[in-house]
């Protein structure tokens, strides 16, 4: 697909897993953002950038889920919003096409095959407007080696039935020209895909979207490593009541979503945590909870050690929305690739990684202050090639 400045830069959100409570809290933030953008806009980190996108009003959403169910339904379903929020929206919100889900019948190349069929009718449905793919599916066991497939015609040639079903949408929309947003903690960009985006002239952001817990231990990790305070040991426990924490108590599903949430501390301070007791002392627990719903509550307790070894402690509990927390992001990390992609900055992008908790490329900046500074220099390098064209 052709990109230049001058086409219509609505933004079309191509969602995998549309009904799910990311998914559904996006479609309602797409119908309120065309009325009543105060409403979302102060809240997105893009909202000041890449002005050739145009406003971050100009959202529509699409895409596919394995659920029949009325996306209308759904939104009920999750409870992440209140009823009087979003009813008023619902006859815009049921104007969203949504798609079956493939059934993983056959090779990899025939889902392809049959999604890169979906993406043409979508996009037909908003002529002109600058599609990116959105991976909500949930997450499942972290089986991928991401150097297993050298090349993406290997893949092509695998029974669909043995890779996330995740792969199919990723590889349609690279395909496609179809730039790719992956939330989930599943591993799809795998060596062959990754190749294949460069190829191809699509952006890959991921993976693990950084949302709550997470975003605050990477911002008081590198707190107490400025100071030079030694971090003994980090518990964390999270309890959540959505489908997204019933479906992590399995621990096949959770494990990738548990390595990306405890990697990133040593990673940070640049020794294991635990060290000085032969074990891990950094723990990180996930308890699915359903009096919560959405509305997740999270507790880390960090001890650390000052000058002499003095042991000190400090509790974080933060008391958060885990679907109002992503859905922006979502939204950002759209605008961020759609403006990469006409910059001509291909493949995965590592310097999204204040967004993620498992940056996918090398050499992902690693403490907040380096996060950020990552975030300007590619923000500035988009405004550079951009105003060169
Ligand atoms: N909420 C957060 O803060 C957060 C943070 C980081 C990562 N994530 C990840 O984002 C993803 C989405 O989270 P969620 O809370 O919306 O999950 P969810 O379980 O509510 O939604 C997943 C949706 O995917 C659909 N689905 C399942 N298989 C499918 C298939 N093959 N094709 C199409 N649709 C399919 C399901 O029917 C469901 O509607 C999860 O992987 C989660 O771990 C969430």
């Amino acid at each position: 697909m052709e990109r230049s400045l001058d086409q219509n830069p609505q933004l079309l959100l191509l969602v995998a897993g549309a009904k799910g409570a990311i998914g559904t809290t996006l479609a309602v933030m797409a119908a309120v953002l065309q009325s009543s953008p105060q409403q979302v806009v102060p809240y997105l980190t893009t909202a000041d950038k890449f002005s050739h996108l145009g406003n971050c009003g100009s959202v529509v959403i699409a895409g596919w889920d394995r659920s029949s169910e009325e996306l209308s339904a759904a939104i009920g379903r999750h409870g992440v919003l209140s009823e009087e929020l979003w009813r008023p929206y619902e006859s815009k919100i049921a104007e969203t096409l949504l798609l079956e889900a493939p059934e993983p019948n056959g090779t990899l190349a025939e889902q392809v095959a049959r999604l890169k069929g979906d993406i043409q009718q979508l996009c037909e449905r908003s002529p002109g407007s600058r599609p990116v793919l959105i991976n909500l599916l949930p997450a499942a066991c972290d089986v991928s080696d991401p150097g297993r497939y050298d090349q993406i015609e290997e893949l092509l040639n695998r029974p669909a039935a043995a890779l996330l079903p995740d792969i199919a949408y990723v590889v349609a929309a690279v395909e496609c020209g179809v730039p790719v947003v992956n939330f989930t903690p599943n591993t799809v960009e795998l060596q062959a895909i990754c190749a294949y985006s460069v190829e191809k002239g699509v952006p890959i952001a991921g993976r693990d979207g950084k949302t709550g817990q997470t975003y605050f231990k990477v911002v008081l990790a590198s707190a107490l490593k400025a100071r030079g305070l030694y971090v003994d040991g980090w518990y964390s426990l999270n309890i959540l009541g959505n489908a997204d924490g019933l479906n992590l108590m399995d621990p096949e599903n959770a494990c990738g979503k548990l390595k990306n949430k405890t990697r990133l501390l040593d990673d940070i301070l640049g020794y294991p945590v635990g060290e000085r007791h032969g074990r891990t002392t950094h723990k990180v627990h996930i308890d699915y909870y359903p009096p919560r719903g959405d509305a997740k509550e999270a507790w880390d307790v960090i001890d650390i050690a000052g000058v002499f070894g003095m042991p000190m402690s400090l509790r974080l509990n933060l008391q958060g929305r885990d679907s109002i927390l992503a859905a922006p992001m979502v939204l950002d990390l759209a605008r961020w690739v759609a403006a990469l992609q006409t910059a001509e900055i291909f493949g995965p992008v590592p310097a999204l990684g204040f967004y993620f908790k498992k940056p996918v490329g090398d050499h992902a900046p690693l403490t907040f202050e380096e996060q950020l500074a990552s975030l300007s220099r590619l923000e500035a390098q988009i405004e550079t090639r951009i105003s060169k064209e």
